[in-house]
């Protein structure tokens, strides 16, 4: 246990924009872990349950990806892409982390980011952690919408019916997706401060409406087609996938990932959906410190 963290918050420049970061600091630090937000177009906030891995030694670097939270807005819509945001990681860590090699944690989005960064960047990695991750968005909305089948009548039958006319507001629509969240997206009442901060900074800018879609089971967004299922066998580093029991990036996509990537764990975490740090938070942190632990310990 580390004696004292240090928070430090403030803005790092990368392509020419200002990116919001949180560093919890141990004062003996046995690893760096940086956390990719998903949504894509939510922020950081909701990821906050990691900064508990910093009482065990490890530094948690959190940021605010572009045009996410309170980083600044990217102009240029045409650099929405998956290239553009490896770059972006891949600028945070040289320059908050440029010393040795790093752990990447990704949720949801952010998990599929991780993966498309280490394509092409796993030797700056020691290992990586996809938390209701994808490799393919096809899958995913394959399996949203057997989740969506799943919900009651009343439920699935509005999210039909507006869905084919694209009134995302009607009230009855609003009311199927809050079920399909209480459901699949965190299985908690009241939603915790940080969630529900991270769902608004989504409502309010443009990255979510643009990359993702009107909520989290529409994908009509840019990334709808994104698929890298049959180059993820290239990555070699350990890695952890966890899912939740309910989680609306379901266990088959977690499965598929898993299968790929020679000697990865995959471990599902029961009564939980998508946001199991804060759904069991203790056994979400105990998952992950038990997995840096084995691959610090092996690297000696
Ligand atoms: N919308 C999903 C996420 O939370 C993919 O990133």
């Amino acid at each position: 246990m580390s004696s004292r963290v240090e928070r430090k918050d403030g803005y790092v420049n990368v392509s020419g924009l200002n990116l919001y970061y949180e560093d919890f600091v141990p004062d003996h630090i046995e690893g760096t872990i940086i956390c990719l937000h998903g949504g894509p177009g939510a922020s950081h906030d909701y990821l906050l349950p990691l900064s508990d891995l910093s009482n065990f030694g490890f530094r948690i670097v959190l940021y605010d990806q572009f045009g996410c939270g309170k980083s600044d807005e990217q102009k240029d819509t045409s650099k929405f892409t998956f290239d553009y945001a490896v770059e972006e990681v891949e600028g945070v860590r040289k320059q908050l982390c440029p010393e040795g090699k790093v752990f990447l944690m990704g949720s949801s989005y952010g998990g599929a980011l991780a993966l498309a960064y280490s394509l092409k960047y796993q030797s700056a990695l020691l290992g990586m952690i996809v938390s209701g991750g994808l490799a393919s968005s096809r899958l995913t909305i394959k399996e949203m919408n057997r989740l969506i089948d799943d919900l009651p009548e009343w439920a699935s039958s509005a999210i039909r019916k507006y869905d084919a006319t694209g009134d995302y507001t009607h009230p009855d629509y609003l009311k199927a997706t809050e079920e399909f969240y209480s459901r699949h997206l965190i299985r908690m009442n009241p939603v915790p401060r940080e969630v529900r901060l991270s769902l608004e900074y989504a409502e309010k800018r443009n990255v979510y409406r643009i990359m993702n879609g009107p909520n989290e089971f529409t994908i009509t967004g840019t990334i709808r087609d994104w698929d890298i299922t049959d180059q993820i066998h290239k990555i070699v580093i350990p890695t952890l996938i966890t899912v939740g029991e309910y989680d609306e990036v379901t266990e088959v996509v977690a499965q598929e990932i898993h299968k790929r990537i020679k000697g990865s764990i995959m471990k599902v975490l029961p009564n939980c959906s998508h946001l199991s740090m804060w759904e069991d938070r203790e056994g979400y942190i105990a998952t992950l410190k038990e997995f840096i632990d084995s691959v610090l310990s092996s690297a000696k």
